[in-house]
């Protein structure tokens, strides 16, 4: 079978689960809602720093289809954060050559946040540099619970199945695997996050609140993500014994 990695030429894929929105403000006594208004200042940090890190794919958890549990007001704000980083970064994406694009559900959102979702990702879709991907009412159980739904009988095999995934969620389908996955705040665990796309990511999970997080700290967690050894289930180079002839 195939290796499921990718030439290091296809640039990287990252996914990042964004923490620590809430603790931030928590502990300079602000509301919630200043933390996550400094978290969008962060998301513009991350993108701006991702192309020259060699970061093809940036997907980035926004909101996920548990969210939808937090306060009404709380909820409000996010989606109110969200509606106006499309408006205000559309034209910064189109000069940098970045294509956004929202995967995740999109039935439970707002008339007029679709309209600027559908009016950013047509104004950005021949963006090169960077695909960015903003998870808003994100489930990747769901995904594939959708993908395998409309697999029926057929048979495919796993890139087939990736494609699968990720037309479930509104994604390019040629969207590659996760090559990285970093969760900032120092929570450790995946939040029902592409599960099956990170199926070999490297995890990184670092202790940064997400509002504090800046083009630094994604320098060095791709540098981490460098000097770690990419086994795929194989054995380490060194220790591959030819087989017999
Ligand atoms: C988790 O922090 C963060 C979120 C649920 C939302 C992420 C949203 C942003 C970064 C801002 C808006 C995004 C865009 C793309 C404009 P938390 O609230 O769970 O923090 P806590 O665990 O410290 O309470």
């Amino acid at each position: 079978m195939d290796r499921p990695d990718r030439p290091e030429s296809c640039g990287l894929h990252v996914g990042l689960i964004m923490d620590g929105n809430g603790r931030w403000a928590r502990a300079r006594a602000l509301p919630r809602a200043e933390g996550h208004r400094r978290g969008a200042d962060a998301v513009r940090r991350a993108v701006e720093a991702s192309p020259e890190l060699g970061i093809t794919t940036l997907t980035l958890y926004a909101f996920s289809a548990d969210n939808w549990r937090r306060p009404a007001d709380e909820v409000a704000t996010l989606m109110r954060l969200l509606e106006s980083f499309l408006v205000r970064e559309r034209k910064r994406c189109l000069r940098n050559g970045v294509r956004l694009a929202l995967i995740g559900r999109r039935d439970r959102l707002s008339p007029a946040l679709i309209r600027e979702i559908e009016e950013t990702e047509r104004t950005t879709r021949e963006g090169a540099r960077l695909y960015l991907r903003l998870a808003v009412d994100y489930s990747a159980r769901s995904a594939i619970l959708t993908a395998a739904g409309k697999l029926g009988s057929e048979r495919c095999d796993e890139s087939g199945f990736l494609q699968r995934v990720n037309r479930a969620c509104h994604s390019d389908p040629e969207t590659p695997p996760v090559d990285l996955v970093i969760r900032t705040s120092g929570e450790q665990r995946l939040s029902d996050f592409l599960l099956f796309e990170s199926a070999y990511a490297e995890l990184l999970f670092i202790d940064t609140l997400w509002p504090d997080f800046d083009g630094e700290d994604l320098r060095r967690a791709v540098e981490a993500f460098r000097g770690r050894e990419r086994r795929y289930g194989g054995l380490p180079p060194a220790e591959t014994i030819p087989a017999a002839s």
